[in-house]
């Protein structure tokens, strides 16, 4: 891994391009050259499935097309991404060597297809993968072109096959020691399923055990570790072969199979694939949604990161392919900018011909010509980026924190109650987010092992499992002065799954001035109200409805802000707030309304007097406004989600860089303003 990842310069423009597809068409990858530089693209992801391409034959090898189409992108001012091809391995490898192909849950060896489905730790595969990628890097790892490398596809699965197996049992002794701290860490005292060895340690099957919580968790920790210890072994066979070009994997909208915080000291940037289903809703709040992915993108390493792929049209695998509307594309590619992004990327730059891939959206389409109405909007969002150049490596800073971590919600979703049918982690959590872009903060999404140091104001919703420390992180923030947000459903369990003793939020009880007692999940459709304590130092005075949770406290010396206003704990506390320390520390008892959020956040940002990226400034509902900053700028980006043009009113000394008007912002329309710092 190169020791800081800087950025390239400027603001990189592109997309997954498969030449290979059309290598008896020279007409067509001619034109593709051509409308690519049209289309003010820079930089394109080369050879991700192209493994058969490359070695139709066992050690054979054919680079000679991808040399020519690196050659030619270089002369014509574009750079690449190159792949390494182990998202999709060939048919002769899986036939002469079957231990390459993934095991299910249930013992079946997957036969030769589909892609992403490889064993991490089968030798065969991990050798196979490494003559591969040091074959590209001899080849290619100093061609001036080639600007870093886009590390397989989309990572994901799993392998239950006996080397897994083998493998997991060493992590587990690795982590626990004997066999009998693992016993008590995963409490088989339960239904007498104490294990005596570690050779009789199985990953969680249907077949088998899939009730015991702790090991389904450890099981989804080694899934992370194996398939990080994969990738790393991909990098490290470029480094071998003599690369040091930067190395980046694609990641994905909220997967739930790998905890993505695992991979920030592997890659050297960030990257991730995002596909937001426009239209079904308000745009506003599918903006919303995906502006919060970026920030946890963002906030993996807090540098910038790259958009690796976004549809320019409509996707074909949702389960409606709608078409983006006019300006939608332009709108939700510099979204991606805003929030911190140094790339706007496409899958994919060619529509592919056949297979299951060709009703999916491309720049360029089957028609093959530049004037569709895609191919314009692609046009003017590149010549967009090439008047944000200057943003390229600047960074976000966030004046807000939220806690989004994967392991609590694994640990919470499988935990058996109190409520199976939905829990809305990832909904509560968005409503915090909510609140405090609302507010027109930046807000930075981070997991319980990142640094508080840099906030003034934490949320933390549902954080049902307490990592190792993460108590005492919370207490020293509130102690030394910051503003914390807490919900019900916190502070439960240790991360093996161990209910903590002694009451909960655990470690924190005096900090909150209070004590979870008990949890109440109500059916969906059925409600309480949080009614406003008469003068409560808020000066909040409508009631807000909640559902899902209403936790029941009892009270110590936190004061109640808002009382349930049904139900036999009517009167009961629903909002406290406890002076800690220098700080505060806010405990939110049930599932609330957003407008809840919105307003009691707004009251405590304000006598907080924590600063917005604008200060004095009302923006229109529907208008996102974000940061970035470089040594010497601020970017100020304001965007229109909303169907209909707003009036702006903003400071003079504001200079716009992209977008002239600064009185009015049409419908998905953008402006970035800069002030000069130094
Ligand atoms: C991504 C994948 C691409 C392509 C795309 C279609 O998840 O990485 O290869 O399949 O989806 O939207």
């Amino acid at each position: 891994m190169s020791e800081v990842f800087h950025s390239f310069g400027k603001m990189l423009y592109g997309g997954d391009y498969n030449p290979e597809q059309w290598l008896d068409h020279p007409e067509i990858l001619e034109q593709d050259i051509a409308l690519m530089k049209e289309a003010h693209i820079n930089v394109v992801s080369l050879g991700i499935f192209s493994w058969s391409a490359l070695e139709p034959e066992e050690g054979r090898y054919d680079f000679s097309w991808m040399e020519e189409r690196i050659n030619t992108l270089y002369e014509n001012g574009i750079s690449v991404f190159l792949a390494t091809p182990s998202g999709s391995r060939p048919r002769w490898m899986a036939e002469k060597y079957p231990e390459v192909l993934r095991v299910d849950a249930r013992g079946q060896r997957a036969r030769y297809g589909e892609r992403h489905n490889h064993c991490y730790t089968s030798p065969v595969y991990r050798q196979k993968v490494r003559q591969m990628n040091m074959e590209l890097a001899k080849r290619f790892g100093s061609h001036p072109g080639v600007i870093a490398w886009h590390i397989s596809n989309e990572y994901g699965g799993e392998c239950h096959c006996p080397l897994c197996q083998a493998e997991f049992r060493s992590w587990l002794k690795k982590k626990y020691g004997t066999i009998e701290n693992l016993n008590r860490s995963w409490y088989t005292a339960f239904w007498g399923h104490a294990y005596q060895d570690f050779d009789q340690v199985e990953g969680p099957s249907p077949l088998g055990d899939s009730s015991v919580h702790a090991l389904n968790l450890d099981w989804k920790r080694f899934v992370t570790d194996r398939t990080v210890d994969f990738m790393k072994h991909e990098i490290q066979a470029l480094r071998d072969a003599g690369s040091d070009k930067p190395a980046t994997t694609n990641m994905m909208y909220y997967y739930d199979g790998l905890n993505y915080h695992k991979f920030a000291d592997a890659v050297d940037f960030v990257s991730w694939d995002n596909y937001p289903v426009w239209h079904k809703g308000p745009e506003t709040e599918t903006a919303m949604d995906t502006g919060m992915y970026h920030d946890i993108m963002r906030s993996i390493q807090k540098k910038p990161f790259y958009l690796m792929e976004s549809c320019p049209a409509a996707t074909n695998w949702q389960s409606v392919s709608k078409v983006k509307r006019p300006g939608l594309l332009e709108a939700a590619s510099l979204q991606a900018v805003a929030h911190g992004s140094d790339s706007v990327q496409y899958f994919q730059i060619r529509q592919s011909r056949g297979s299951s891939e060709k009703f999916h959206g491309a720049v360029i389409d089957h028609y093959g010509g530049n004037d569709t109405r895609v191919f314009g909007e692609v046009r003017q969002t590149g010549a967009d980026l090439e008047k944000l150049r200057d943003l390229a490596g600047s960074s976000v800073r966030a004046q807000a924190a939220l806690i989004y971590d994967w392991e609590n919600r694994w640990a919470m979703e499988d935990a058996a109650g109190p409520r199976n049918q939905n829990l809305f982690y990832k909904e509560t959590v968005e409503k915090s987010y909510y609140a405090f872009r609302k507010a027109g903060l930046n807000v930075d999404v981070i997991d319980m092992e990142q640094s508080l140091e840099d906030y003034q104001v934490l949320a933390v919703p549902m954080v049902y499992m307490f990592r190792v420390g993460f108590e005492e992180k919370l207490r020293s923030f509130v102690e030394r002065g910051g503003t914390l947000f807490m919900t019900y459903w916190s502070g439960i369990v240790d991360d093996t799954d161990l209910c903590f003793l002694g009451g909960s939020p655990h470690g924190l009880m005096d900090v909150l001035g209070l004590r979870h007692e008990e949890l109440d999940a109500l059916y969906d459709g059925e409600t309480n109200r949080a009614v406003p304590v008469a003068d409560n130092p808020l000066g909040l005075t409508r009631s807000y409805s909640c559902e899902h949770f209403c936790d029941l406290v009892k009270v110590t010396d936190a004061k109640p802000l808002f009382v349930y206003g049904d139900d036999f704990y009517a009167g009961q506390p629903a909002l406290t707030c406890h002076s800690w320390g220098r700080g505060q520390a806010y405990y939110i008892c049930a599932d609330m309304e957003q407008s809840f959020y919105d307003d009691v956040y707004g009251k405590v940002l304000e006598q907080q007097k924590i600063r917005p990226i604008l200060p004095g400034v009302k923006l229109p509902e529907g208008v996102e406004v974000t940061s970035r900053e470089s040594d010497t700028t601020v970017y100020i980006f304001l965007q229109n989600f909303g169907r209909e043009e707003v009036q702006l009113e903003l400071p003079e000394e504001l200079e716009p860089v992209l977008g002239g008007d600064k009185k009015r912002l049409p419908s998905f329309g953008t402006l970035v303003l800069e002030r000069k710092v130094k």
